[in-house]
């Protein structure tokens, strides 16, 4: 698919069919996501696969009732190795790096899974303490992105973008 029409066509999904998604489609999508840039080439990121309705359940309510993140097949969580960026770029690694290569990390999965036929969606509301618990994240790892991966039971229309013309500043701010 072209890169653009990934781009421009993808949607946030939050409803999911009864249907299976294989691990080796998952796969793809990881593989997609470490091929994100990364600050030094660092790749502060680490991925969570979980299928458990169990698992998914307590996500649900981590993530404030976002009932359509257990609909899915699969979630998959975004950690960020603040340690690993930090070592590298102290401060600005831990606060801005690691979350950048992340959210790029994030952003392909989420255009990978659209040209494959599969919906997602960028979930960040959450609480990180909670989540940080039911996963066993350790120290030093930032979970920043659950993503719930399914195929799509709805087809929503595009919201709405800001006009260039408000958005870029040509020279100075
Ligand atoms: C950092 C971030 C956090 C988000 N968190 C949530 C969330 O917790 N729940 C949700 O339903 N959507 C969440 N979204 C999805 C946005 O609402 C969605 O991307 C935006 O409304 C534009 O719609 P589109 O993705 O269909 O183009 C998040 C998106 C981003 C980038």
């Amino acid at each position: 698919m072209d890169v653009l029409e990934a781009i421009k066509g993808r949607r946030s999904i939050r409803a999911f069919k009864n249907q299976d998604v294989p691990a080796e489609t998952v796969e793809e999508l990881i593989d997609a996501a470490r091929w994100a840039p990364s600050a030094g080439n660092i790749q502060p990121w680490e991925f969570i696969i979980v299928r458990k309705p169990r698992i998914k359940r307590r996500l649900v309510e981590a993530a404030l009732d976002q009932m359509f993140i257990e609909e899915a097949p699969v979630v998959i969580i975004v950690c960020a190795n603040e340690e690993r960026s930090s070592q590298g770029y102290g401060a600005r690694g831990k606060t801005l790096y690691c979350i950048q290569d992340t959210a790029a990390a994030t952003q392909n999965i989420h255009l990978t899974a659209y040209s494959l036929g599969l919906g997602t969606c960028w979930v960040g509301a959450f609480r990180e303490e909670e989540t940080r618990e039911i996963l066993k994240i350790p120290r030093g790892m930032r979970p920043v992105a659950m993503i719930p991966v399914g195929y799509p039971a709805e087809a929503p229309t595009a919201r709405t973008r800001k006009p260039i013309s408000q958005i870029v500043h040509y020279e100075t701010f």
